[in-house]
């Protein structure tokens, strides 16, 4: 089997990636580098990389030549962005998505599997979130994931393409980059708190989410490529742990495993946020045969570990540097 991975230098991408390279498939990664890292490919040994953007269409068809199973996972990924800059989302998400879509299709890829984003379900109250809810998005970053989650239904409904969406719920694990404004709450904190830096908490900290470890997120992808077509295509699924935890929660378990001494800051609460957020996966476990491996507290522990690791290294460059 050949697979394709768009935004394999991303965060999820490189996970998903490294997984099937461990498992000794052929795989293909494409990715334009605008938030995915060269460094996230020196993990990837033996990978066929291609440096390509989701808007040329041209460069979908060359990347989709000869595969089976595409993994599309790469999108500029956060809300505050997309509130930003909605065009720049949209044209990465939607047109992005559709375009490898076109391309799939014209090659006779057998499957897609979509990285949607829990935030379709908005801010409606009824918690935890099922799947057969209505969609109420609120930020540009939210309709655009949507969008892409109902061109891949359309594509099956209408050319017989096979796809499925999963529906991510705020997935952290090594690699997530914690050095930009859009990063993900947990690489950021993570980070911060091991560098002895004040974390700051947009709102009062009550806010929840279903933090979900990365290892989880490849095996529901592995796992959709070989569910069933009738149960699986053309729809989509929760992928998360089904368990919710506040940012105060999160910041003072952190603070255990990094030893971090500080308070919190805390500032205003951010244009776009979903106050709580958590899943059922009943459907992704029964119909994918999801059951995701690593707890909220142990994926904490890794996260922080490899953070460490990283800093050791990037401390033992500088003080060559300086030498
Ligand atoms: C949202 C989506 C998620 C999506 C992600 C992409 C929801 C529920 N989740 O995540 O599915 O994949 O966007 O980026 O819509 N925060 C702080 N301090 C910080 C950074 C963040 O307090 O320095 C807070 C935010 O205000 C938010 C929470 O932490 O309340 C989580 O933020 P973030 O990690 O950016 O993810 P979401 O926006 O929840």
């Amino acid at each position: 089997m050949q697979y394709l991975v768009t935004g394999v230098a991303g965060f999820i991408g490189s996970h998903i990636a490294q997984e099937l390279l461990r498992r000794g498939e052929r795989v293909r990664g494409v990715d334009n580098f605008v938030t995915g890292t060269r460094e996230n490919l020196k993990e990837l040994g033996g990978l066929e990389f291609q440096q390509a953007d989701l808007r040329d269409l041209a460069a979908m068809r060359a990347a989709c030549r000869g595969v089976d199973y595409v993994f599309h996972e790469a999108a500029l990924a956060s809300v505050p962005r997309s509130v930003k800059d909605p065009v720049s989302t949209n044209d990465a998400n939607v047109t992005g998505t559709l375009n490898l879509l076109v391309a799939a299709r014209e090659a006779g890829v057998k499957r897609v599997i979509y990285a949607e984003s829990s935030s379709a379900y908005g801010d409606t109250p009824t918690l935890p979130k099922r799947e057969d809810m209505l969609p109420n998005p609120i930020s540009p970053y939210a309709v655009s994931k949507l969008g892409g989650e109902h061109y891949m239904a359309a594509f099956y409904r209408v050319y017989g393409l096979e796809t499925v969406s999963l529906r991510y719920f705020n997935v952290f694990g090594p690699r997530q980059a914690a050095d930009s404004p859009y990063s993900g709450v947990l690489a950021k904190f993570i980070s911060m708190m091991l560098e002895g830096k004040q974390p700051t908490i947009f709102g009062d900290g009550e806010q929840s989410r279903d933090f979900t470890y990365v290892d989880n997120v490849v095996q529901a992808n592995l796992r959709a490529c070989t569910a069933a077509r009738e149960a699986v295509c053309g729809r989509a699924f929760n992928i998360a742990l089904g368990e919710r935890y506040t940012l105060n929660q999160t910041f003072a378990v952190l603070r255990g495993i990094t030893g971090y001494q500080g308070e919190p800051a805390y500032a205003a609460e951010r244009a776009g946020d979903v106050k709580h957020s958590q899943a059922d996966i009943t459907l992704a476990t029964q119909q994918l045969g999801y059951a995701p491996p690593v707890s909220f507290e142990e994926g904490l522990h890794r996260t922080v570990a490899w953070y460490r690791q990283e800093l050791a290294k990037s401390g033992v460059a500088a003080a060559s540097s300086r030498a």
